[in-house]
């Protein structure tokens, strides 16, 4: 899980999961995000996050998420991603939704892509990820784009 993101933390130190809760809560307060758990329909269980990081001075957001490992390839990040982008548009009138992906997480470019984005472009090296370079995908959507 670690690998495929930028900021989580491997090994996951103790008390980190409090400092990225208290985080996750500063920013929304601030405005500089918006965050929703994903939670399990049949017992409300936390398997995940998802959220928009704002750039609003061009009227759009960076999408992110994660689904804890015990629940992978049960649809959660496609069903959670959707209502999101929805969001983001018709709640706060985003132009353009957009979100990065290594090339090898293939799962995140599925639900990019089943959520209506389209990949724009390839970056090579873009990223460091414990001293290694990582290219990403880069992938977006428009208020005027069609949504699936
Ligand atoms: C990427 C991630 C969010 C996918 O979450 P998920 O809830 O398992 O995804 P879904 O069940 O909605 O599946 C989405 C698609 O990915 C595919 N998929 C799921 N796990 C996969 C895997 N290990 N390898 C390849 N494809 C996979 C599914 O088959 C589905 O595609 P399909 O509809 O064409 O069959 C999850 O694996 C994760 O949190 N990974 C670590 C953090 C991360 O990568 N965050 C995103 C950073 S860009």
């Amino acid at each position: 899980m670690a690998r495929n993101t930028l900021s989580i933390p491997h090994p996951y130190p103790d008390g980190a999961t409090d400092e990225y809760i208290a985080r996750q809560a500063r920013d929304c307060a601030a405005g500089k995000r918006a965050v929703w758990a994903i939670s399990q329909r049949e017992d409300g269980a936390l398997v995940g996050a998802v959220g928009l990081h704002f750039a609003l001075a061009h009227q759009k957001a960076e999408v992110g998420y994660w689904i804890g490992a015990p629940a992978w390839g049960k649809g959660a990040a496609t069903e959670a991603v959707r209502p999101v982008l929805a969001f983001g548009f018709d709640e706060l009138g985003l132009y353009r939704l957009e979100a990065y992906h290594y090339v090898e997480n293939t799962a995140s470019g599925r639900v990019m892509r089943k959520a209506g984005m389209r990949q724009e472009g390839l970056l090579r090296g873009v990223v460091f990820r414990d001293g290694v370079p990582g290219d990403n995908a880069i992938c977006a959507i428009l208020r005027t784009d069609p949504r699936p």
